[in-house]
Order: structure tokens, then sequence, then C-alpha cells
């Protein structure tokens, strides 16, 4: 199965941070946002991944370029390992061009060609996931993956969020209390119209009929084609899960999520290599 990861957007929550520097190259410690995305994808199985981009971000198509001058220097010093993990690892990277803002619905269209009418993935890179003691053995996003197999429903991953914080999310609301059945999906409702504070984080796996409603979904008044509401038409015709994951939830999108997710990542780095690190994690988390 492919897994389409738009890195179209233009960070405009991040400026002037984001004016010229791609907000997936931003590091997490000592690597980009998007190098710890494309880890997250490969071990959860997939292999074959569709980076739906912009002209103006080359930068992120060249980080994983072989033929980069850097890569090859870094070859020879045999410090791959060091530098850049995810190397060892087998996978396949595309890139599409998404050449207007028109929404996360649009930019998943753009991809179609590649993908094809079957099922797929989508993992939003503003949005990262961790543990305090990973392992890649069960990440959520291979649970996730094998729950699609299992049932062949649709699934959302989704985690809880202050009640103050739905108005950024697409929110989910559960048939009944101790089903992952999803009854509602809303994006960014108010606080009065939310059916839950269970957040939807950016993790999807789409069984092919979501092609045809997204093809059939009409711009919103800004003008964006939005994935929420081909989902919401989904949801007429077929079930759908919701994957409630406990993981730590870091909205890398904004200042404050992404400075959290920073010192969580330098704080798990540093505890790897180093168990007398003495940083303390001060009170910033946007997304928890
Ligand atoms: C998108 C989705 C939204 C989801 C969010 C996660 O919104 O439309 O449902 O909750 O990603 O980050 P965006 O952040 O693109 O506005």
């Amino acid at each position: 199965m492919k897994v389409i990861i738009p890195v179209a957007g233009q960070g405009t929550r991040m400026l002037p941070l984001t004016k010229s520097l791609p907000k997936e190259m931003l590091p997490l410690y000592n690597k980009p946002i998007i190098q710890h995305i494309i880890f997250e994808c490969v071990m959860a199985g997939f292999k074959e991944i569709i980076l739906v981009s912009s002209p103006d971000k080359l930068s992120i198509e060249s980080f994983f370029n072989d033929a980069h001058p850097t890569h090859q220097r870094i070859n020879t010093k045999s410090e791959m390992g060091l530098a850049c993990d995810i190397d060892a690892l087998d996978y396949q990277i595309s890139v599409v061009y998404q050449t207007e803002p028109l929404g996360l619905g649009h930019a998943i269209l753009c991809a179609e060609p590649l993908v094809g009418q079957n099922d797929f993935a989508v993992v939003l890179p503003d949005v990262v996931l961790t543990r305090d003691h990973p392992s890649y053995q069960t990440t959520a996003l291979k649970q996730m993956r094998q729950s699609f197999v299992l049932t062949k429903q649709s699934q959302i991953m989704i985690h809880e969020v202050d009640p103050k914080e739905v108005i950024n999310y697409g929110i989910v609301g559960l048939d009944g209390q101790s089903t992952s059945e999803i009854g509602q999906l809303i994006e960014k409702p108010s606080i009065d119209e939310a059916p839950s504070n269970l957040a939807v984080l950016g993790r999807y796996i789409l069984g092919r009929e979501i092609w045809h409603h997204l093809r059939q979904t009409d711009p919103d008044c800004r003008g964006e084609i939005q994935l929420t509401t081909a989902l919401m038409q989904l949801l007429q015709h077929e079930p759908m899960s919701a994957f409630l994951t406990e993981d730590k939830v870091f909205d890398c999108g904004q200042m404050a999520g992404y400075a959290a997710a920073f010192i969580q990542f330098t704080l798990q780095s540093r505890g790897q290599r180093d168990n007398t690190a003495k940083v303390t994690m001060p009170k910033i988390n946007a997304m928890n």
C-alpha cells in the first residue's frame, strides 16, 4: 500500500521562520521532521512513499537525493548511521507537485495518478508522534494498518485534546461508548458543536472508495477541498473506525508544539546516548 505525505503547505503559522525554510525541514534534535515522518511510515510497512510537494520546497527532495554531494561524502566516511538512519531502509520516494494551495483533499487528489484506484494511507507531517520508550516493532501507525487489514474499514487515528483545542482539528463522535465506530466527523467545530474532544491527528488509512468522494467534493468558502468533507460523504456509505493512540502527539505546524517536540526528541536522543542527561521538560504541550 502507498502512503501520501502532503508537504506543499506554506507554514504560515510559523512565519517568519518558514519564509524560505520548509517547516518539514525544521530539526527535531539532529534530524528534520520529514526524516522522522518517513521513518514512521517505513516502520509501519509503507515502502512506497509519495510526497505531494511544492516547486518552492526543493530542499525536501534534495535531502533524499542520493546524488547530493553531502550524501556522497557521508557515504565515503561510513557515517551513514549517524547522519541518516533511514538510508539503510528499503523504501522508494516519488514526488508530485501541488502548485496551488487548494487544500488537503486537493493535495491527495494530486497523487491519484500514482496511487491508482487502490487503498492508501495519508500521513500529515505537521504532527509527530512518539513515546517515552519507542519500540519500532509496535508503532501506532503499524497497529492501525493491521486493523485496516483485519477489518477492511477505513481507519482514522485520533487522540484526546483539551476541550478548548477542538476548534483547531477534525473532531470525531463515536457510535456509543465502547466502540471504535465513527458516528460523526466535523472539521474544526466550535466548542459547543464538538461531539467529543477526540481529534483527528493526521494519520489515515483509506479504502479506495474515498477517491470517488474526493473527486465529488466542492471547495469550501476558502476555495479549499477538505479531506474531512469527503470522509463525511464516505461515512454515509460505509463504516469507518477511529484508532485511539496514547502516544505523545506534537503539532509541529505551530511554534509551541514544535518547541515541545524539539525538547522531547532532544531528551530522547540524549537519553539513548547518555543516561545522565539532565535536561528537564518545560510545561509546553500544545496538542495534549
Ligand atoms: C488537517 C485536517 C484536520 C486534522 C489536522 C491534524 O487540518 O483537516 O481534520 O485534525 O489536519 O493536524 P489542517 O491542520 O491542515 O488545518
